[in-house]
């Protein structure tokens, strides 16, 4: 076969073909949207929550009855930004040749938008200037409005959605909330991937957004899956790669979605035919010298305390007791204390995260190259 571009993504979605897995989480969510259910979507950074819902909005691409819209908000910093997203996700959500479109956009036009298009991409994006926060939340309110009246089914992806957080304005979550509420055709998916800023948004008892919505967590891809997709994309560009070093791959990258793409996406770009464990291992080397500058500037970056918890949890691989005896003898910090402090600052650099999905919770370093790099630096 003709090598035509690289199978393995690790910038965005390219189709179902590349897709691994997923199956039973595209099927609820689908359930969800279908059932107009309001739905928060958590996982760990780069674990593939916005691949899902971009494998689920494309299955829904041909049907005529529902429209999906993606807002990413991770670049918005206040309401106003907030609106231009919404509008500029709007605006490319309806091809303006079609019945719906032509009135989303003239509605659209009514709120007195510049439009501009990307010299390099030709994408669109809408710019609506609001003097007030009286005629921003107006203007929020008539888009949804609008399009809720249109007797389409629509389904809105806020992705990053705790970046509403860090906006000026504090009642963002009450204002949509409140549009939540009045909508009839139309719902949401919230997603985020820090999961105590998800947590307080959604499950406590005195904000907005307690108990409306139904949550969804993805976990790690299980790794026959995985290692049976790597294998399947590897033959069909007449590559063979060993069970060994699918083995490796899996392991080094502990699953965690971005990484293990990254790693078969450069393991695919060396053209070896017969993949075995002396090429992996040679790559796994190869990334961890190519990073090195950046690891070590993170160094800088951290206090010596919390570089040395991060050191040795990452020679844990996995934590369970931060405060066991024997644990803080090894970080060298002292005592509990100071590991819980050290902790803190670490997981609010997301430098570490904590997986409370399951039975037995840990800790673990979020950058698995940076894992592997301090765990060869012992
Ligand atoms: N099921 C999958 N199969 C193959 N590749 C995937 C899958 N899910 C995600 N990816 C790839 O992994 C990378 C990370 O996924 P994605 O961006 O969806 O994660 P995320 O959870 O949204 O991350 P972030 O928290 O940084 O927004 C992307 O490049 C994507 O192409
Ligand atoms: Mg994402």
């Amino acid at each position: 076969m003709k090598l035509e571009h690289n199978p393995f993504v690790d910038i965005g979605y390219r189709g179902s073909e590349y897709f691994c897995d997923r199956e039973d989480e595209t099927e609820l969510l689908r359930k969800y949207i279908d059932n107009q259910t309001n739905t928060t979507l958590f996982a760990f950074r780069r674990l593939g929550k916005t691949g899902l819902i971009q494998h689920v909005f494309e299955s829904f691409k041909k049907s005529k009855k529902q429209v999906c819209i993606y807002v990413d908000i991770l670049s918005t910093t206040d309401k106003a930004s907030f609106i231009n997203q919404l509008a500029t996700a709007i605006y490319a959500a309806f091809p303006e040749n079609n019945g719906i479109g032509k009135q989303i956009i003239e509605a659209i036009k009514l709120l007195r938008p510049t439009i501009q298009f990307d010299e390099l991409t030709g994408q669109p994006s809408v710019g609506i200037t609001t003097i007030n926060q009286q005629q921003q939340e107006t203007t929020i309110a008539t888009l949804f409005s609008f399009l809720d009246s249109q007797n389409v089914k629509i389904v809105f992806a806020l992705d990053e959605f705790q970046q509403i957080l860090v906006y000026p304005e504090k009642n963002m979550e009450a204002l949509l909330r409140t549009q939540m509420q009045a909508l009839k055709n139309t719902s949401f998916i919230f997603c985020g991937s820090n999961q105590a800023i998800m947590h307080e948004i959604f499950n406590d008892a005195k904000r907005p957004f307690f108990a409306s919505c139904t949550y969804m967590s993805l976990d790690f891809i299980p790794k026959k899956k995985y290692g049976n997709f790597i294998k399947k994309l590897f033959k069909k560009y007449v590559k063979s790669i060993s069970n060994e070093a699918v083995d490796f791959i899996c392991d080094w990258t502990s699953l965690h979605t971005f990484y293990t793409q990254y790693f078969c996406n450069q393991l695919f770009a060396k053209g070896i035919l017969d993949i075995d464990i002396t090429d992996v291992k040679l790559l796994a080397s190869d990334i961890l010298a190519l990073q090195e500058a950046k690891f070590y500037q993170y160094r800088t970056l951290l206090t010596k305390a919390q570089w040395n918890l991060l050191k040795a949890i990452a020679n844990e691989q996995r934590l369970f007791k931060p405060h066991a005896k024997a644990f803080i003898i090894k970080s060298g910090l002292g005592s509990s204390s100071i590991v819980t402090r050290t902790l803190d600052a670490l997981l609010a650099k997301e430098m570490v995260y904590r997986n409370t999905q399951i039975e037995k919770p840990y800790y673990e370093v979020y950058d698995k190259f940076l894992m592997r790099w301090l765990q060869s630096k012992k």
